[in-house]
């Protein structure tokens, strides 16, 4: 443990270009396929974990509040990970706090895992490497391993622990993609997506979905090396539309849509009719992520906001990796 047992990490939330939805191994978090993300330097959590003997049951706060029993107890067998690693048993406190709505389809248990992954082995003075820190973070939550390196990042499934871990292909720099995300919903999803990758097998598309999924991994991971952001744009969109297929066709259904999707949904193509290059992608809640590329913010995102039902838009860059700072949250 280091002299103070604390130590405080911030965590990008990636948005998955090539989704993971659903796993040949739960208990594991390993995926049915190979994923691919980039970090939102918009959309952060930021926690402070502190080793403290003097407890005799972990504590943790997120945005100033005690979390819910079943929250904690997913937070502490993460710490109990930690703690096997570091041979320690010492309980802790963990304080957490994000830049952006939870439980609204911005992935905030990536952040969330990959910032308490990193803080908790700095506290407990655990020297990893990168690689070994992804592998440790997917199992709190499969997407949080993609939020550890910088940038464009991709997760490979993997058959076992030790190799489905996520490294970066491409730094910040690499690409001008811009994320906007257009809030339409603040409230939690009624079926999160833990629950949803349980759901993926009844549904008729899988099969379908999964092989599409590994056809366009490469296809996806060249584009984006290439700058050629016509096919990038256009297979990622198509990705995420199989996905929701898949969902919607689940039992029970997940329909994570509402009106205002589909309606920014209707916009964007108009928007690409007209010459405007632009792209969607959603994760498992009803809010959009607008993909275009561009040096500043655009009319596109003049655009996002006005349409009815856009509460807010959080303008996003390629983000960095997962890293510790120096101010704590207590
Ligand atoms: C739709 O990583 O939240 O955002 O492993 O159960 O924590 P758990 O699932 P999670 O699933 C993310 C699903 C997604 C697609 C993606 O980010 O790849």
């Amino acid at each position: 443990m280091t002299r103070a047992n604390r130590a405080t990490a911030i965590s990008c939330a990636n948005i998955a270009f090539v989704k993971y939805w659903g796993r040949k191994d739960h208990a594991l978090r390993l995926p049915l396929n190979a994923s691919i993300s980039m970090n939102l330097d918009r959309a952060t959590t930021t926690t402070t974990v502190q080793f403290d003997p003097a407890l005799d049951a972990d504590q943790i706060m997120i945005e100033g509040v005690e979390v819910t029993p079943e929250a904690a107890q997913r937070v502490s067998q993460h710490l109990d990970r930690v703690r096997s690693l570091a041979v320690n048993q010492t309980r802790a406190r963990v304080v957490s706090r994000n830049s952006f709505p939870m439980g609204a389809g911005i992935a905030s248990s990536a952040s969330a895992f990959a910032a308490l992954t990193v803080a908790a082995c700095a506290a407990a003075d655990l020297s990893m490497s990168e690689r070994e820190l992804t592998i440790l973070a997917r199992l709190g939550s499969g997407s949080a391993c993609r939020s550890i390196p910088a940038g464009f990042v991709e997760w490979h499934a993997g058959d076992a622990s030790n190799d489905s871990y996520a490294e970066q292909i491409a730094p910040p720099a690499h690409w001008n993609l811009h994320d906007l995300i257009a809030i339409v919903q603040k409230e939690h999803k009624k079926v999160g997506s833990t629950k949803g990758h349980e759901l993926v097998d009844p549904s008729p598309f899988a099969q379908a979905r999964l092989a599409e999924a590994e056809r366009i991994l490469p296809v996806i991971r060249d584009a984006l090396l290439a700058h050629d952001f016509a096919t990038f744009g256009e297979e990622t969109e198509q990705e995420a539309i199989r996905m929701h297929a898949v969902a919607m066709t689940s039992r029970p259904s997940l329909l994570y849509w509402s009106p205002e999707t589909i309606r920014i949904m209707h916009a964007i193509h108009d928007w690409r009719a007209e010459g405007l290059a632009s792209y969607f992608t959603i994760d498992a809640g009803a809010n959009v992520h607008v993909l275009y590329l561009g040096e500043n913010t655009s009319v596109i995102e003049t655009r996002l906001r006005a349409l009815p039902g856009v509460q807010d838009v959080i303008a996003n860059r390629p983000g960095p990796g997962t890293r510790l700072v120096a101010d704590h949250l207590f």
